[in-house]
């Protein structure tokens, strides 16, 4: 798996070592393990050593010479950004319904006149497998380029059989030739098809009874998703589809109290979801309600940003005790971006987080989030060798100079994909 790598001399490192078991809440959403004059050794994709320079010097010394070696020196190294929450495979654009939003449109109203989501779906239908590999493919590259290295990719622009089936053919086969991880979520449970509106339960019953089973028996999701939310999915509908897709092997993940408060959170609890997402509007109650089961809070606030809504309040979750997670939501409608870096930085002025949650929200807790806790999210021994080198110094000045890609180096499975924010040309980014 060709050489070892040795990255050198980190202003700091941060290692977020004894996360794996569990995500981090309240005060250890702080607790970054930073190393200052930080190595990482680096062998077969696996961080095989993590400490100082000098003790790493000691230990490797001898082997320099069959090395390929990354100097840290003045930088920030992080684990590879995770981003637990995508809609990586989409066709298209809908920048005439942001012109319609400048001019007091809302987003519910556009999606309830056939636009929005359904927009978005008309487009993913007709585009072929190739198109929608190649547009899905440049996002990666650009998710990349922003120091992420694993992607949640949900379906959802189909709500039939076979565009579903096509875009998560189109995330399995992403996941195969990128180097990015990518991880797959059924997302049926979207929106109402147009022609089920005027009876949703029946669209309920497919999917709960063809859909879902389908997808399941093909491997290709491990999570099931809704959206829960007045007007689309009712909490009593999505629990139904929830518990449907456990009793398939579907994990449960929701989108919940995004645009009004409808009890998302606490649906969440009860049935043991991984994640609730969103949460611009959940309760305190429900708040209380994740942190008992220890259900992630995946908080958006570039979709709270980009629909000029107030963000969810991720200090309050914090300090009741959810384990916060952030991420992009990359989505043609309410969040056209890959950013994970000015996700955090609006963690920060828009949610009162600080720059060290941020850090273990776009890592350790994201990588939780989508069940990945135990291979990736933080530098220790055994893990994945996923790394972010920053052009930063220390932890704080990654949030402090924001709308900058930072992004260095990228280290992905143990195979340096990114120098200087360039994509390597010589690597054809496939994983093999
Ligand atoms: O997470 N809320 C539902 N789904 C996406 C938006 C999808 C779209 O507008 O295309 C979200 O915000
Ligand atoms: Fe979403």
């Amino acid at each position: 798996m060709g050489h070892p790598i040795f990255i050198r001399n980190a202003s700091q490192l941060v290692t977020l070592q004894g996360s794996s078991q569990a995500p981090l809440v309240k005060e250890a959403m702080s607790e970054l393990g930073v190393i200052e004059n930080g190595s990482v050794w680096i062998e077969n994709g696996v961080i095989c050593a993590v400490g100082t320079d000098e003790a790493l010097f000691e230990k490797y010394g001898e082997r320099l010479g069959e090395v390929e070696i990354v100097d840290a020196g003045g930088k920030l190294v992080t684990p590879g950004l995770v981003d637990p929450h995508t809609h990586l495979v989409f066709a298209g654009s809908r920048e005439n319904e942001f012109n319609m939003r400048l001019q007091g449109a809302t987003y519910m109203e556009i999606m309830n006149s056939g636009g929005g989501i359904h927009a978005t779906t008309r487009r993913t239908k007709s585009a072929s497998h190739e198109e929608l590999f190649k547009e899905s493919f440049e996002r990666l590259n650009q998710f990349l380029r922003h120091g992420v290295t694993t992607v949640e990719a949900k379906s959802g622009y189909g709500m039939e059989w076979e565009t579903e089936l096509k875009q998560l053919e189109v995330a399995k086969l992403l996941n195969e030739k990128h180097v990015i991880d990518v991880v797959p979520t059924f997302m049926g449970a979207h929106a109402i098809p147009k022609e089920y509106k005027e009876n949703p339960d029946q669209f309920v019953e497919l999917l709960i009874n063809e859909l879902i089973p389908k997808v399941a028996e093909l491997g290709l999701a491990e999570f099931n998703d809704v959206f829960c939310e007045h007007g689309v999915f009712t909490p009593e509908q999505s629990r139904r589809i929830l518990e449907a897709g456990k009793r398939h092997g579907l994990i449960a993940k929701i989108h919940a109290d995004e645009i009004e408060p409808y009890e998302g959170a606490e649906l969440a609890a009860e049935v043991g979801a991984i994640s609730a997402d969103h949460l611009l509007r959940a309760s305190e109650k429900g708040m209380k309600a994740m942190a008992e089961k220890g259900v992630v809070g995946v908080l958006l606030p570039g979709t709270a940003y980009f629909l000029m809504a107030e963000s969810a309040n991720g200090r309050k979750m914090i300090d009741i005790g959810v384990p916060v997670a952030l991420s992009t939501d990359c989505n043609p409608g309410s969040s056209p971006t890959v950013s994970l870096p000015f996700i955090m930085n609006l963690g920060c002025l828009k949610m009162g987080m600080t720059p060290a949650e941020v850090i273990t929200a776009a890592t350790i807790n994201a990588a939780h989030a989508i069940n990945r806790g135990q291979e990736i999210g933080s530098i220790e021994v055994g893990k994945k060798a996923d790394i972010t080198i920053f052009n930063v110094d220390n932890y704080m000045k990654l949030q402090y100079s924001y709308g900058v890609n930072h992004t260095h180096t990228v280290v992905k499975s143990g195979k340096v994909v990114v120098r200087g924010g360039q994509l390597l040309e010589e690597l054809s980014l496939s994983k093999n």
